[in-house]
């Protein structure tokens, strides 16, 4: 089995087209999955999620899926001083005022975790299991630099074995890391990358058997036309030049496991 693993798209529409273009070129794709948080920070929302809907694309709630659908008092987005505080709540806003009666009920019905068997059900193989952040909450960053210690915790909370895999989005940036024969893949963001790369990021997941490769692929889009979009609704501009410049990966260097976190 071939699986495309999208997530945080963020009502980026040209990002998203793009990636399900570069997926229907690669022909070999047997299912396409998105990891959550549809909306927020762009101007498309009801758009992206009739997409998916249209396109038979099944995930799990992201934190802005399941903060608009429950009319929440904030996103659960992380921010790191009083003007990122500032765009956090004005992007949040606009997409609560922008979406769509459907969309809010269509957000609402995401599951928090899917679990797939590759091999089927019937025999013993690996499980692939999707969320946006951890086995918990979906508000968690599993970012790059956590500890084998913290995965380890997340891969048992979650009923993971030597040989299955973990995927997960949230941080908008991707990696790939096996520890103790699981497999934990960040998909990274479609439609607002903060690693520095403007490209809209995905991940070809290969399970042949017990064997696992995941690919992180990354998409030229027209970064422009999502850049206009935004400038010319009412959301802040700052996120137009977030997405032209990939963002900047901006977190503490060495997260420490607390209570919140689920542990
Ligand atoms: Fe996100």
């Amino acid at each position: 089995m071939r699986y495309a693993l999208i997530s945080d798209v963020h009502a980026n529409r040209p990002a998203l087209e793009a990636v399900l273009r570069d997926i229907a070129t690669r022909g070999a794709v047997d299912a396409t999955y998105h990891l959550g948080d549809l909306v927020g920070y762009a101007p498309w929302p009801n758009e992206v999620v009739e997409m998916l809907v249209t396109r038979g694309i099944p995930g799990v709630a992201g934190n802005y899926d399941s903060t608009v659908a429950t009319d929440y008092k904030h996103c659960g987005c992380q921010y790191e001083d009083p003007r990122q505080e500032e765009l956090s709540h004005l992007s949040y806003a606009w997409t609560r005022e922008h979406v769509s009666a459907r969309t809010k009920a269509l957000l609402g019905s995401l599951p928090f975790r899917i679990d797939l068997r590759p091999n089927g059900g019937h025999v013993a193989g690996p499980t692939v299991i999707l969320v946006h952040g951890n086995q918990t909450l979906n508000t968690v960053y599993v970012h790059r630099e956590r500890s084998d210690t913290f995965l380890e915790k997340m891969g048992a909370a979650l009923g993971a074995r030597p040989g299955d895999v973990v995927c997960f989005g949230h941080t908008h940036v991707p990696w790939h890391r096996v520890v103790d024969g699981v497999h934990y893949v960040n998909t990274g963001s479609v439609g607002r990358p903060k690693d520095g790369d403007w490209r809209a990021s995905y991940v070809l997941l290969d399970v042949i058997g017990g064997n696992v490769t995941a690919e992180i692929v990354r998409v030229d889009y027209d970064v422009e036309a999502a850049a206009r979009a935004i400038i010319a609704s009412e959301l802040p501009d700052d996120f137009a030049d977030h997405l032209r410049e990939g963002g900047a990966e901006r977190r503490p260097t060495a997260p420490a496991l607390r209570p919140a976190d689920g542990f």
